[in-house]
């Protein structure tokens, strides 16, 4: 972990935000090559979900919604975690978080359950402060994660009945906006709606880094359909899903699926792609499937009073259609590409720190690198930058010795630097070198733009 944060913020990934004032816990900003890494992959997302589909749609709804979206959907006075606070050094814990440490899984389970078993710890006197050691820790109590706001009110005060979320989840936007989908786009059932944007919810955080922020952006398809149809589409969408993983480079040993068995009332199917992290020492969730029944449009039916059926021309049928939707956070896939690709490797007498990324996700694709800050070299090295960058992000850098550049790229993930030497002079070609074996072959400066579109996609 120590290894990914420090990288993270040295070459300008992910920084803590607003550390000048001492931070804010569980909320980073993206500095110049953790944004184009996140962008790569949100768009290898988009490019899966709706670009190659004909029966997936986009969408970019507001953060804002009307409060009585979020009481519909259960989230207001449903939306909790389970809070233990250390009285001495006042920490903060989840408190089936602290039983997952003693290999209990309470994920879900009632708070008199959860006390149970905080207590019998209490007793063993095994119930300690992860911070401070301290064994003077609160029963757990419910606490919200509903992030209130008073955008429009005309007081100051967050009061209930004045009070606007910041959504928590973002397929929110996607059920209340079913219905001009349909009447704009005139979709036929089975079809989805995708967007990505930023959601909120006020964890209670563990050091995590970016695994679980309080800010953070979701990737989320809604999948429409009648309900005769959703056992197949389930398998299908698991299917398509796994395989977005492994063509994305990410080993199969390395993910696998974990079956909830304690479901919402509603839904009849859960199932979460897990990751095993290096950094964080095992599995962990990182997309969730689900079978959603037709919960979420029943429930904003009724509360809005809107229809939210849907006619079958064929059979004549009318019916509230069911959702099975897949759900991602944008975050926690850098996290995992960083987490997959970081390599240790020795070459010589130093260790090269590299990351192995799929050239597709890579910040910078090609680095040009003349041998000498030299006119001689350094024009028709920014006459290259200059052809390249038209197609492809590319970093031009000059600055010290050839190795140290060479490890610079190598630890942002470039997957190739393009050497300009004195011989380039006279044979009008350059020296390209492979991140991932550190070959390198001459090529034409004329060939250049053909190899890397050939190379790179
Ligand atoms: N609409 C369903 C939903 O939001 P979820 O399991 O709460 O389900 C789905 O979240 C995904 O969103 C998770 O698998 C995770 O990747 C991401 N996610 C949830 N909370 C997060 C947080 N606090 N920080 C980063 N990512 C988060």
């Amino acid at each position: 972990m120590e290894k990914i944060t420090s990288l993270c913020k040295r070459r300008g990934f992910v920084y803590p935000s607003s550390e000048i004032y001492g931070g804010m816990q569980a909320i980073y900003d993206y500095g110049h090559y953790g944004t184009l890494l996140k962008n790569n992959i949100r768009d290898a997302w988009w490019k899966a979900m709706v670009q190659l589909r004909d029966d997936v749609v986009g969408l970019d709804s507001a953060i804002f919604m009307h409060p009585t979206t979020w009481v519909a959907s259960g989230h207001v006075g449903g939306f909790n975690d389970p809070q233990v606070d250390c009285k001495k050094c006042k920490s903060r814990f989840r408190a089936d978080h602290i039983l997952e440490e003693f290999g209990i899984n309470a994920d879900k389970a009632p708070l008199d359950e959860l006390n149970g078993y905080l207590d019998k710890l209490r007793e063993e006197k095994k119930l300690k402060c992860a911070n401070c050691g301290s064994t003077d820790l609160t029963p757990a109590k419910i606490f919200s994660l509903m992030v209130k706001s008073n955008i429009g009110s005309p007081t100051d005060e967050l009061k209930e009945e004045s009070v606007v979320y910041l959504r928590p989840e973002t397929c929110g936007g996607i059920y209340l906006e079913y219905k001009n989908t349909i009447d704009s786009l005139h979709r036929k059932l089975p079809f989805g709606i995708a967007q990505v944007g930023k959601a909120f919810r006020n964890e209670i955080v563990a050091r995590q880094f970016i695994f679980r922020t309080r800010e953070f952006e979701q990737m989320e398809m809604q999948y429409f359909l009648h309900p005769d149809m959703m056992k197949e589409k389930y398998e299908e969408w698991k299917a398509t899903r796994w395989a977005w993983y492994l063509e994305y480079g990410i080993e199969e040993n390395k993910i696998h699926w974990y079956k909830h068995e304690k479901l919402a009332h509603y839904a009849s199917e859960a199932y979460d792609i897990e990751y095993n992290f290096k950094t964080l020492g095992g599995f962990k969730e990182i997309e969730g499937i689900h079978a959603r029944g037709n919960w979420d449009l029943s429930q904003h039916s009724k509360f809005s009073g809107v229809e939210l059926n849907y006619f079958d021309e064929k059979t004549g049928e009318k019916f509230i259609p069911h959702i099975m939707e897949t759900s991602v956070g944008l975050g926690r896939l850098v996290f995992m590409f960083l987490d997959q690709s970081y390599t240790e490797e020795i070459v010589g007498e130093e260790t090269r720190v590299v990351l192995k990324l799929d050239k597709r996700l890579a910040p910078v694709k090609v680095a040009i690198l003349p041998l000498s800050k030299k006119e001689e070299l350094s024009v028709p090295a920014k006459e290259i930058w200059n052809t390249l960058k038209q197609n492809f992000i590319v970093e031009y850098d000059e600055t010290q010795s050839i190795g140290k550049r060479y490890r610079r790229q190598d630890e942002i993930g470039t997957p190739y630097c393009v050497t300009v030497d004195f011989e380039t002079l006279s044979d009008q070609a350059v020296t390209v070198r492979d991140r991932d074996t550190m070959a390198q072959e001459r090529i034409k400066i004329s060939e250049l733009e053909n190899y890397f579109k050939e190379k790179l996609g």
